[in-house]
Order: C-alpha cells, then sequence, then structure tokens
C-alpha cells in the first residue's frame, strides 16, 4: 500500500501536464519555454494569491478545512525556503506557479495536489500580475511624491532668482527659477494623477476565469477577491486571461513619466555646463573623468535621459506582443514580464534619484541674473508698455524691434539705454519706461504668477498647497 501522504516522485519529478504526452520535451525546447528564469520574482504574490484561494475553496466547500491549514502552512514554508535562499528553481518545472506547487506537494503530500482545483495557470498568472503591479504601484507613488516636495522646497527656496525664460532655447522673457521649476512640478502632477488611473484598472481580479471559461466549483470570486484587496472581480473570463492593458497603461505611464524625466534632465546637463552655469550639481551625483582632471559629469540627468529610450521600448514591446492574439490566453503572454519589471525598476531607480538629488541642486543666482539681462528679455515688455501709452501691438513691435537693432548694433541691453536713445523710435516713451525695463518689474507674469495650486497626487496626509502669491512669494500652507 502506497501512503497517500507521501509525495510520489514519480509524478512530482514530471511535468504537471505530462499525461497526454508520449515522450520527454526537447532539452532546448525546456529551456525555450521556461519563464522561472525571470517569473520567480512573482513568488510572494503568487504564494499569496494560492492562500486566498485555498481559503475560498475551503469555505465553499470544496477544501476541507484540514486541508486548506495544511496548504496554507506549507505554502508558508515554501516562501520561508524561497526567502532563505535554499529553494532550488526547476527549469523543467517551467514557472513560478509549476516549481511552487511541485514543491508544496514535495513538503505536504497528496494535500498539495488539491490546491489548483478551480484553477489555472491562466487566471493565476495573471492575477499575480496584477497583485505584484499594485504594490510596485504604490511604492511608485510614494517616491514621486517625494521628489514633487523635493521641487516644491526648491521652488519655495527660489521663489526670487530671475532667470531667463526661454523659446525655441533663445531668451525669451525673464522668470523665476521657482516659476520655471514648477513646471516641472506640474507635469509630475499629471504622472501621479495618471497613475493613480492606472492603479484602478489594475486592481481588478481575475481569478475564477481559470482557463479562459470559468470553472464548475462554486467559487466565491467575490471572497477572493476581497481576501487579496482587489476592488472587484472581472467579468469576463476570456478577457481576464488575455489581456494585458492594464501592464500597457503602465508602461504608458512610465514612458511619459521618463519624458518628463528626460526633459529635465536635458535641461540641467545645459545648466551645468560652462556655458550656462546655472546650477551647480553637488559631487555625490556626478562622476570625473579618467583622463580630464577638471571634469564634473552629471553623468545621474545623463542616465536617466539615456533609460527613456528602454522605457519607450517596453511599452511598444507590450503593444506589439498584444496587437495580433486571437483570445483568449496565448503563450505570447509570458513575454509580458521583463518588459514590465524592467520598466518597474528603471522608474523606481530614476525617481529615487531624482528625488534625492532634487533638493541638493543650488542655484547660481548671479549668472542667471547675468544671462536674464542679456538678450533683450523685457523687449515684449517694451512692447506692452506702447500700448499701453495708446500705440497699436503691431506698430509697437516694429518700434521694439528697431530698438532692439540699435542696442544689437551698440552692444547695450533697452534698460542700458538712455531715455533720448529710447524717444528717437517713439515719443510715447517717457521716465517710466525704466519701470518696466527693470527685471524685477511686477507687471511681468513670469515673475509674479499666481497659481495656487494643491498636490492632489500621493498619499492625502501630505497634501500642500504651493501658491504664487502676487508679491512673488510663494507662500504654502497645510491644507
Ligand atoms: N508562465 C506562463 C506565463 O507567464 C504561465 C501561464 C501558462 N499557461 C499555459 N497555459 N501554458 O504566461
Amino acid at each position: 500500500m502506497t501512503d497517500q501522504n507521501k509525495p510520489d516522485q514519480a509524478t512530482t519529478s514530471e511535468k504537471p501536464w505530462g499525461g497526454r504526452f508520449s515522450e520527454p520535451t526537447d532539452a532546448f525546447v525546456e529551456r525555450f519555454t521556461a519563464s522561472v528564469g525571470f517569473d520567480q520574482r512573482l513568488y510572494h504574490h503568487d504564494i499569496t494569491g494560492s492562500i486566498a484561494h485555498a481559503t475560498m475553496l475551503a469555505a465553499v466547500g470544496v477544501l476541507t478545512e484540514e486541508e486548506r491549514d495544511t496548504i496554507i502552512e506549507g505554502l508558508k514554508a515554501v516562501k520561508e525556503d524561497i526567502e532563505a535562499g535554499t529553494f532550488e528553481w526547476s527549469v523543467s518545472l517551467e514557472d513560478v506557479h509549476m516549481n511552487i506547487e511541485a514543491r508544496l506537494t514535495d513538503r505536504i503530500g497528496i494535500t498539495g495536489k488539491k490546491l489548483h482545483t478551480g484553477r489555472s495557470r491562466n487566471d493565476q498568472v495573471a492575477t499575480d500580475i496584477r497583485l505584484y503591479l499594485r504594490d510596485e504601484i504604490d511604492v511608485i507613488a510614494e517616491e514621486l511624491h517625494r521628489l514633487q516636495l523635493g521641487l516644491l522646497d526648491l521652488a519655495e527656496r527660489e521663489a526670487e532668482t530671475i532667470m531667463p525664460g526661454f523659446t525655441h532655447l533663445q531668451t525669451a522673457q525673464p522668470v523665476t527659477f521657482g516659476h520655471h521649476l514648477l513646471a516641472w512640478y506640474e507635469m509630475l502632477v499629471r504622472d501621479a494623477e495618471r497613475l493613480q488611473d492606472c492603479r484602478k484598472r489594475v486592481n481588478v481580479m481575475p481569478l475564477g476565469a481559470a482557463a479562459l471559461a470559468g470553472t464548475t466549483y462554486p467559487i466565491d470570486r467575490n471572497m477572493t477577491a476581497q481576501l487579496l484587496g482587489f476592488d472587484r472581480p472581472s467579468e469576463n473570463s476570456l478577457d481576464s486571461v488575455s489581456d494585458r492593458d492594464f501592464a500597457i497603461e503602465f508602461c504608458s505611464f512610465s514612458a511619459l513619466l521618463m519624458t518628463h524625466l528626460s526633459r529635465f534632465s536635458e535641461e540641467l546637463v545645459l545648466w551645468t555646463s560652462a556655458q550656462f552655469d546655472f546650477v551647480d550639481l553637488p559631487d555625490r551625483f556626478c562622476t570625473g573623468s579618467s583622463i580630464m582632471p577638471q571634469k564634473k559629469n552629471p553623468d545621474v540627468p545623463e542616465l536617466v535621459r539615456g533609460k527613456t529610450g528602454r522605457v519607450n521600448g517596453h511599452l511598444i514591446s507590450l503593444l506589439t506582443l498584444m496587437k495580433s492574439q486571437p483570445l483568449a490566453y496565448n503563450k505570447d503572454n509570458q513575454e509580458d514580464k521583463e518588459p514590465l519589471f524592467d520598466t518597474v525598476d528603471t522608474i523606481k531607480g530614476c525617481l529615487k534619484a531624482y528625488a534625492d538629488m532634487i533638493p541638493a541642486i543650488r542655484a547660481k543666482a548671479d549668472n542667471m541674473r547675468v544671462a536674464a539681462k542679456r538678450g533683450f528679455s523685457t523687449a515684449t515688455d517694451l512692447a506692452d508698455y506702447l500700448v499701453k501709452k495708446g500705440v497699436a501691438f503691431r506698430d509697437a513691435h516694429e518700434i521694439v524691434g528697431k530698438s532692439v537693432a540699435f542696442g544689437v548694433a551698440e552692444g547695450r541691453d533697452l534698460a542700458d539705454m538712455t531715455l533720448d536713445e529710447l524717444k528717437q523710435f517713439s515719443d510715447v516713451i517717457g521716465e517710466d519706461v525704466f519701470d518696466v525695463l527693470t527685471l524685477e518689474a511686477r507687471s511681468r507674469p513670469g515673475i509674479t504668477w499666481v497659481a495656487p495650486r494643491r498636490i492632489r497626487c500621493g498619499p492625502p496626509s501630505v497634501e500642500r498647497a504651493s501658491c504664487w502669491a502676487e508679491s512673488s512669494q510663494v507662500t504654502r500652507r497645510a491644507v
């Protein structure tokens, strides 16, 4: 008599699906089709999902309470093995799901074979990825929020620092560095909103869809969903096991976030150059050159800018992976993991680097000011001054254009001309013109922008408001 509770080595060492096969899998095909090399990162969520599934199966009478307890204990022990590094992952067991299930059966015997009742790897893997991504989204949201707060702090510090604003990378009009920083902040507000919106669609439970058509067991999907913290079970079984649009949405959010971080990076790289010399990055965020002793390279922004390429690439990978798949699950979907995992790792790294680095940025206010004085940045203000004195805007534009041409020839800014020199272009110009030609002129929106803005993302407990007051001070109050 065989002991029913001892694992049957002959069957556990074979493929769990091996019953209808008459020859072993080709050795190369076994390696080619295996995902355990990368999906083992899902072990924690796989076990969490299995514990909830077993709990539900017992509640509906498919498992006994004793079987449930044995399975849960066994799964916890498997998890400990994995975390202690004593778990041997087997390529012949293909993926994280079959590795864990086989080890469970090795440990607890035949009861382990009952865990997969009413479930398929198709709904299991879709559930695991969603649980994994939901956790990562929450970590990413925190880090993004930390970066936003760092930007707000820096913007407050630099609320009075005047710099040239650019269009076409040519000097356009003066703004404050604080105002410029809050443009970055706004981009991140939208990114954070997109992330939370994406989370809603991630947090839906596929379990119960089984292979594609549901199961005949009297399962309680609401119970499993509740145990796993999902908002609700999914509606359609074919859709549940096949679509990865939630992962595509996350990668789309990530591509936009990286595009924004890449734009910040481009500016930081320009600004730390000797040619601009607007900001200083602390040494701990830079590296040197092995040949040129004077070099201090802005590696962190450069790398963040560079990593945008792989994140954009992963979005395209997932879109292409999905585009021709017939319903329902196809093995193609195994290819969803590496792009998704790398996207998560990459954006977490970039956000951490930025959240650590931004508060440490030092603005070189004198250099910014000198640059703002160059390039006739107050020319639009002179045009507006003329309009207020009754000149039509197009005529005012022409008058200022001529004044600028004179300044270019003389090598002098508008503010450095005498009243008589200015008057040769229009006799409505009076002594009060110098009020608008100074960089600090209060009439200029780039300097006195009023834009109350609440941080709507991230943990509500840290909600704050940032406000450009008319004095051009940034004030912040708790809301
Ligand atoms: N490793 C597979 C994946 O990641 C799990 C699902 C396999 N399902 C199947 N019917 N072969 O997609």
